[in-house]
């Protein structure tokens, strides 16, 4: 084990708000071990932006971990080249250019679908009646696992979060995850041989009038690769683990800051302040996840603390993006910060997000400007009063509006 300093937290206060614990870390001991964690956290910028890349020390495969166990062997718990294999086939699905070419307008198609239904009811809550149903229809459209219910999309990634989070061993939460992966794969089996043999692949002059392009979603890329089956389906529930409740969160959580700092959407509406910005400045000031685990492959040693192998470590984005040493007044919700972008709530090394694009497409192109244009006068309910969850995974809980 590390010699590093021991911190204890209080789970619950941690869940309930991570900030001021993390920032105490960062002041007095910013490589730690948590044993509430079971992990040594790093929680300074510096340290996270310099040693997410020695992936020779801090690797990302970690066979007994609860994700290899429960989700299966995905590229996010793989290094170097083999990783790289995979993580070039996910971004042929999900790049900046089949984003904007091909993903955007049907992400623009299900926001103003979902709006116009929202439109005449004057009131809603954001997280579940809007953020998650949208970030669900992209999740299916991107996974091409468009026969799977949104609801069901939502619950399969909360039960797969859980799982890979159960640190304790609960059995019911264990269960749970069990039940989504299952669902999960009979999805994926569903639609397997029809991507595998329909229409156009049994004969090329037969074309099903609906399939005008090679489907582009990621289980067909990755099929089309020839990826085996096995990592195929890990990284299909890694993408509904990571792909949901991460826009889901931001798009309810920057819309409640939006709304909760009226002199600040008051400059976007204007356009003296881009819908960029508020993307990126909401997902430094309350990173979706927190957290990014490592197992130390080699004995390193760094600011006074050695890390023995296999132990494990935490690189907290959340905190990295609170650091006062690089961001000015870190607690602030501010647009008016021009260092928003440098934020490393997608990661900072090899295993930076590969949804990064198509999240800044759904978010910030398309979500965010939808919802303040077709609800105009949109307002937090009165009274309401929104709390957040979370520290691996952090969100708002709800968020209720009214608006007209
Ligand atoms: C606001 C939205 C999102 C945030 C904040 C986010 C954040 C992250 C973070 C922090 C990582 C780990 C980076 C690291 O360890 O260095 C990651 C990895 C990943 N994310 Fe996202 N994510 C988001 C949306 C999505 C979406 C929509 C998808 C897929 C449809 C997705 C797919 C992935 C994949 C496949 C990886 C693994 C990349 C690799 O191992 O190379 N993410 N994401």
């Amino acid at each position: 084990m590390s010699n590093a300093p021991i911190v204890d937290i209080d789970p619950t206060a941690f869940w309930h708000d991570p900030y001021p614990a993390l920032a105490v870390m960062r002041r007095e001991h910013p490589v730690a071990y948590v044993p509430q964690l079971g992990a040594t956290l790093f929680t300074r910028r510096e340290h996270i932006v310099e040693l997410e890349k020695r992936i020779e020390v801090f690797s990302s495969h970690q066979p007994q971990g609860l994700m290899n166990r429960l989700m299966g062997h995905n590229m996010m718990r793989k290094d170097g080249a083999e990783h790289l294999a995979e993580r070039k086939l996910m971004l042929a699905a999900l790049g900046p250019q089949p984003v904007r070419a091909h993903w955007e307008p049907i992400f623009r198609a299900d926001a103003t679908r979902l709006l116009d239904a929202l439109a005449p009811r004057r009131q809603a809550d954001l997280v579940s009646d809007y953020a998650m149903p949208l970030a669900a229809h992209a999740l299916r459209a991107l996974t091409g696992l468009t026969h799977m219910r949104w609801q069901d999309m939502d619950a399969w990634s909360q039960a797969m979060i859980d799982g890979i989070a159960n640190y304790g061993g609960d059995p019911a939460i264990e269960a749970r995850c069990h039940a989504a992966t299952a669902g999960i794969d009979a999805c994926i089996s569903e639609r397997w041989p029809v991507l595998m043999h329909g229409p156009e692949k049994r004969d090329p002059e037969v074309r099903d009038p609906e399939v005008r392009e090679p489907d582009q979603s990621l289980l067909a890329t990755m099929q089309r690769a020839g990826l085996p089956e096995a990592s195929v389906r890990a990284n299909i529930k890694l993408s509904i683990s990571g792909g949901q409740n991460e826009p889901r969160d931001a798009i309810a959580g920057a819309a409640w800051a939006l709304l909760a700092h009226p002199e600040q959407l008051a400059r976007v509406r204007s356009g003296a302040v881009p819908w960029r910005r508020v993307f990126d400045e909401y997902l430094r000031w309350i990173s979706p996840i927190g957290m990014s685990p490592r197992r130390v492959a080699q004995r390193y040693t760094v600011d006074g603390v050695t890390l023995e192998p296999e132990d494990r470590v935490f690189f907290m984005f959340g905190s990295a993006n609170r650091d006062e040493a690089f961001f000015a007044e870190p607690e602030r919700f501010d647009l008016g910060r021009t260092t928003a972008g440098a934020h490393i709530a997608f990661g900072a090394g090899p295993h930076y997000c590969a949804g990064a694009a198509a999240s800044k497409s759904l978010i910030a192109e398309v979500a965010l400007p939808a919802l303040f244009e077709r609800l105009p006068g949109l307002r937090l309910a009165p009274g309401a009063e929104v709390r957040f969850g979370g520290w691996a995974f952090r969100g708002p809980l709800a968020v209720p509006v009214c608006w007209g």
